[in-house]
């Protein structure tokens, strides 16, 4: 084992679940179950199961979307509920929806700076210096920034929502299915893209995928059942 993996499985974890249930309706079953995991920063998770298990509902508990009904998530040790959700949720997490999220009449450029300016960073460089280089990161042409994103291939929306995902520089990278509809080989650089973001720049990434390809990249592989038991499978 090399000095710099030593390093990497000693680190605190960023985010953990706290025995967290969370049912949709009051009394009604529970989607997930008494669920505690930790995750920490400089690794890719990807968490797998069959459609209606509960991957989403998950995301969205640990985006602070949503509330659980029992336990607690937290963040650096502290829990969402005592902590300012609106600053975690502009500022510590970065969420690259299925659906992207992004405004279709806006430019590229002006879908990023909307991010920025909600999380009341302050920023040293000029905005258009950071879109430039955050474009480059996900393997898109400069000139973009200034394209609206309605002229946009899917698979170049979906770059800009993780470019969008990573602009005021959040230690959480959370996606939902980001593969989904991607051709093999644009699946295989956007997977690259988010290891890089993990195991180079130290954050923590956590992926929603069906894709085994996805999943084999990832270092721990969480697989939610519809026996509502999470099976952490490396
Ligand atoms: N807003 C909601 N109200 C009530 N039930 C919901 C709601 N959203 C999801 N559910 C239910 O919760 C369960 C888990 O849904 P979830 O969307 O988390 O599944 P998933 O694992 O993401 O599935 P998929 O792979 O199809 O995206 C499903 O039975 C679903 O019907
Ligand atoms: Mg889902």
């Amino acid at each position: 084992m090399t000095q710099e993996t030593q390093q990497q499985e000693t680190q605190q974890p960023v985010l953990a679940l706290d025995h967290v249930s969370y049912s949709y309706t009051k009394g009604g079953r529970n989607v997930l179950n008494d669920v505690s995991m930790a995750f920490e920063p400089g690794k890719m998770y990807a968490i797998t199961g069959p459609s209606g298990a509960g991957k989403t509902t998950l995301l969205s508990l640990i985006s602070g979307l949503t509330t659980p009904t029992q336990g607690a998530v937290e963040y650096e040790g502290k829990s969402l509920a005592e902590i300012n959700r609106y600053d975690y949720r502009s500022q510590d997490i970065g969420v690259i929806f299925q659906s992207f999220n992004l405004l279709p009449s806006l430019t590229v450029a002006e879908n990023i700076e909307l991010s920025m300016d909600a999380s009341g960073r302050e920023f040293s460089e000029p905005k258009s210096d950071i879109i430039a280089r955050l474009l480059q990161q996900v393997h898109l042409p400069v000139e973009y920034a200034k394209q609206r994103i309605l002229h946009l291939s899917g698979g170049e929306q979906q770059r800009v929502a993780i470019a969008r995902a990573l602009s005021y520089d959040p230690h959480i990278i959370l996606a939902d299915e980001p593969t989904g509809n991607l051709d093999p080989s644009t699946q295989a650089d956007i997977v690259n893209i988010f290891r890089q973001l993990a195991h180079e720049q130290n954050r923590c990434v956590i992926l929603v995928t069906h894709s085994p390809a996805v999943a084999q990249a990832a270092d721990h592989v969480i697989q939610l059942t519809k026996l509502q038991r999470p099976v952490v499978q490396q």
